[in-house]
């Protein structure tokens, strides 16, 4: 059978070249342009990268037009729906959900690995109260890779894995502590009787000695429905395919630095209002337009070129349809909008919105939906996280993917360092 490719005439100087068109498993095949230079003398030129698969990979699959997302090829409603995230975390790692063995000595291990080096701790004090805490959660991952240094043979699965799982445990105590520095409140550690879900909601709520507040009726407790409903927001901010922050995590990797350091530059990216930062700015956006009456104006100025004001938590460049994750935690709030008090101010407010913006063309020319992010601050609020914590919470819930995908990376024969060239339109 002839294989697949296509041919491209330079019309320059009539010359055709073929390339091999190489098959995908689920979604678009790819065209292998890795000879294009030395055959033509031209660049593939794609800023943003809107047509370029940067690697092949095995992890996660999106379907942008069918707003379809799945891990190991796992939908994410029934990850979300019947899994908790540290299922999703083993299946990331290990390619199937684990059997209740497994699942208990990873939950196990993880409880073990998430207290930090007292070294690490002392990190804190060097930043300022008010440093956002993706600031100080970058730099003490940075940090933990001066804690271990040893050797990583990418041979020995029971080495990687064991990195991999020592991050994925110690992120939520880095974030904790982070946040609990810009308080300027004593840190809670860990509690190796807690689940990796209720032991974060611990450490950001706790009094010191581990208390939680006392009201009239006593001490309060974390409630099983505000722990499943974090647990949920982890699994679906676990991983997303090449993302920005992913692609940075990879680039790292492709230099041959620390696994770490990798994570803390995915950390850094993710920051950014047009990634991960948007979760935070979705919840000061409905806030800022403070009421049903005032969405109109700034649906007005979203749609104005000549007004940089964009609806945060609205468009995604690769989901063109729903974003099937914005879809579960839709459910997730009207589920829980009475059990977790969510601000129903708030609700009506992005309820309107949606609204609007999805009958209107400007939005619906250009299929732009509401993302992931556009839902999480509101439950997140309700949770009594506050907004300088969401995007942390995203990096928590990312984690397992940027390791995954870093891993896949090593591993991967066809792996070479990250160097694009450019078109050069100086002197
Ligand atoms: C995440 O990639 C991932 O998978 C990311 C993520 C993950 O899990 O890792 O899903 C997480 O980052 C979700 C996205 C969160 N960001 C936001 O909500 C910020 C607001 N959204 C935008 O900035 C934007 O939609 C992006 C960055 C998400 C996507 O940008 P693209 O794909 O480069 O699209 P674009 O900027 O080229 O926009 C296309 C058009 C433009 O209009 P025209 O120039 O064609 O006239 O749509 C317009 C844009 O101006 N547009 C918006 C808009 N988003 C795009 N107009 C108003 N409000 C918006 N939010």
């Amino acid at each position: 059978m002839q294989k697949k490719s296509i041919t491209l005439t330079d019309n320059r100087n009539g010359n055709t070249y073929t390339y091999p068109v190489l098959e995908a498993t689920r979604g678009p095949d790819v065209v292998d342009f890795r000879t294009l230079f030395k055959d033509t003398g031209l660049f593939a030129y794609d800023p943003g990268y809107t047509s370029t698969a940067s690697c092949s990979s095995a992890i996660t699959f999106i379907d942008g037009a069918k707003g379809e997302l799945r891990y190991r090829g796992i939908p994410i409603e029934t990850l979300a729906k019947e899994h908790s995230y540290l299922e999703t975390c083993f299946l990331l790692l290990n390619e199937r959900l684990p059997n209740a063995d497994e699942l208990q000595n990873f939950d196990l291990e993880l409880r073990h690995r998430a207290f930090l080096h007292e070294g690490l701790r002392s990190l804190f004090a060097a930043f300022p109260d008010n440093a956002h805490p993706m600031a100080t959660l970058s730099a003490a991952v940075t940090a933990l890779a001066s804690f271990y240094q040893e050797h990583l043979d990418m041979n020995n699965k029971a080495e990687y894995h064991e990195m991999a799982h020592r991050i994925i445990a110690k992120m939520p105590t880095i974030a904790a502590f982070a946040y609990r520095h810009s308080l300027g409140i004593p840190c809670i550690q860990p509690d190796i009787d807690l689940s990796f879900t209720e032991n974060f909601l611990t450490m950001i709520r706790a009094y010191p000695g581990g208390k939680m507040h006392l009201g009239p009726h006593g001490h309060e407790t974390i409630r099983e429905v505000e722990v499943r409903a974090l647990d949920t927001i982890f699994t679906l901010h676990a991983d997303h395919e090449q993302n920005a922050s992913t692609t940075v995590v990879r680039n790292v990797a492709s230099t041959g630095a620390h696994p770490y350091v990798a994570i803390a530059s995915g950390i850094a990216a993710l920051w950014g209002r047009a990634h991960g930062g948007a979760n935070e700015s979705v919840i000061a956006q409905l806030e800022m337009i403070g009421s049903v009456e005032n969405v109109d104006a700034f649906i007005k100025r979203a749609k104005d070129p000549d007004d940089d004001f964009r609806l945060m938590g609205f468009g995604h460049r690769v989901y063109k349809n729903f974003d099937p994750r914005a879809q579960v935690l839709k459910t997730l709030q009207d589920e829980l909008k009475e059990e977790l008090g969510l601000n129903s101010r708030l609700m009506e407010i992005a309820a309107k919105i949606e609204e609007i913006a999805l009958n209107d063309d400007y939005f619906v020319s250009r299929h732009l939906y509401p993302n992931i992010d556009f839902y999480t601050g509101i439950i997140l609020t309700a949770l009594k996280i506050p907004k300088n914590m969401f995007t942390p919470i995203f990096v928590i819930g990312r984690t397992v993917g940027w390791i995954t995908q870093w891993i896949e990376f090593k591993k991967d024969p066809e792996s070479k360092i990250a160097r694009p060239r450019q078109r050069y339109i100086g002197d």
